[in-house]
């Protein structure tokens, strides 16, 4: 009998495990501390009241005779993958097949279950820093190799994202099978013009790499960069996309998310959809009723007002947390686009440290970036999806120590 050993070279535990461990044991050593959470990218304000209303209905409509419902399609409902269609695609000019795209519970599982349907010695690509997901999730599959003291995967690359690239990494001189790239970027903040994403299709296209594009936060983009990967010309033939409901509608409790995965794309003749449909066919049970009943009422006039409200203000507390970082006279990316703000962390100070100090002397958590691979130390990741007063009470505590 033997375990999968690859799951002894991933770190203990998952970054934000970790973090929140060790916020339960500060706060047990300083029972009084009042600490403001600004750490992992999750949701405080409460769900639209679209969504919450036809949660409301569905469950009504689940209670009776004819509207009980069992096992949900296994790749969505058609309600439901229409809208996506209609006001997530066709609206920006992409036209895609009801089965090209997959209803989930997250685009963390489907980031990292997608590597189910490629081989295991592919070799794999992530920018460095990156949502640990996908370097973990590759170590765990045996694709990663052996983890090094400099805290890189012997068999990942890894594309450098510094402040010199603008977070945005150059394309790889070795050939990778897989490329993962997240724009608006976790961690970074970082967004990529059309032009520059149009360099990854064309290089995928050429060199036959597969970009696993993660989408999450295309919500929170201002300006003209794109919100998904196929609005590049040639995408299809390279990438899948990855979406979900957690950023955009606050369904990090609820679950809802969506992964598209064109027809047109193969590798070795074998069609990548083909797989994609066997592998959540056979191991997921399809999104329940109610979520994607709730996740349907996203794209309603009411819904799409009240999220776009959500999402308006978690982009005053970016701007808030922004102005005040500069003002405190540190170096900021991000916040911009993405619901991310990204900092130097003062004199060169480790990650990990400034974590410590920023928790002590100012009660305010946030992510060491080194959690997000080497390419993090020396860099800290705040959120903007805080309630607002208390974002602006964390930054006037940062201001206070800093300034
Ligand atoms: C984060 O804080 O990076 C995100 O909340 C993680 C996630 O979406 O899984």
């Amino acid at each position: 009998m033997k375990i999968n050993e690859n799951f002894l070279k991933v770190p203990e535990s998952y970054l934000f495990t970790d973090i929140g461990r060790r916020i339960a044991a500060y706060k047990q050593a300083h029972p009084e501390a009042d600490i403001i959470r600004l750490g992992i990218g999750d949701i405080t304000r409460p769900l639209p009241a679209a969504c919450v209303e036809a949660m409301r209905l569905a469950a009504a409509e689940m209670g009776t005779e004819q509207g009980f419902r069992g096992y949900p399609p296994e790749y969505g409902q058609p309600f439901l993958i229409e809208k996506i269609r209609e006001f997530d695609y066709a609206a920006r000019g992409v036209q895609l097949d009801s089965d090209e795209i997959f209803i989930s519970d997250g685009a963390k599982s489907d980031t990292g279950n997608i590597g189910d349907i490629f081989d295991r010695d592919n070799i794999v690509a992530v920018c460095d820093p990156v949502y640990p997901v996908y370097a973990d999730t590759n170590a765990m599959a045996g694709r990663a190799g052996e983890p090094g003291p400099d805290g890189k995967w012997s068999r990942l690359i890894f594309l450098p994202c510094t402040a010199d690239n603008d977070f945005l990494p150059e394309l790889p001189e070795k050939r990778p099978d897989l490329i993962y790239l997240c724009f608006p970027n976790n961690p970074t903040g970082a967004s990529i013009s059309k032009a520059k994403l149009a360099e990854w299709v064309d290089y995928a296209n050429t060199n036959g790499s597969v970009i696993l594009f993660d989408a999450a936060y295309e919500a929170y983009i201002t300006g003209d960069a794109p919100h998904s990967i196929y609005e590049i010309e040639g995408a299809k033939t390279c990438a899948v996309e990855f979406r979900s409901f957690s950023k955009t509608a606050g369904f990090t409790g609820v679950r809802c998310a969506y992964t598209v995965v064109p027809k047109q794309l193969t590798v070795q003749s074998v069609s990548l959809n083909k797989l994609w449909a066997r592998r959540q066919a056979t191991k997921f049970n399809g999104v329940s009723y109610v979520t994607q009943r709730a996740a349907e009422a996203v794209y309603s006039p009411e819904g799409r007002r009240q999220v776009a409200a959500n999402i308006e203000y978690c982009r005053r507390n970016a701007a808030v947390i922004a102005g005040a970082l500069r003002e405190a006279g540190f170096r900021v990316w991000g916040a911009q686009d993405s619901p991310y703000i990204w900092m130097q962390t003062p004199g060169a100070m480790k990650s990990w440290d400034f974590f410590d100090l920023l928790l002590d002397k100012a009660h305010v958590a946030g992510t060491p970036g080194c959690g997000f691979g080497p390419g993090g130390e020396g860099y800290f990741r705040l959120t903007a999806f805080g309630e607002a007063g208390r974002t602006l009470e964390a930054t006037e505590r940062i201001k206070r120590i800093f300034s």
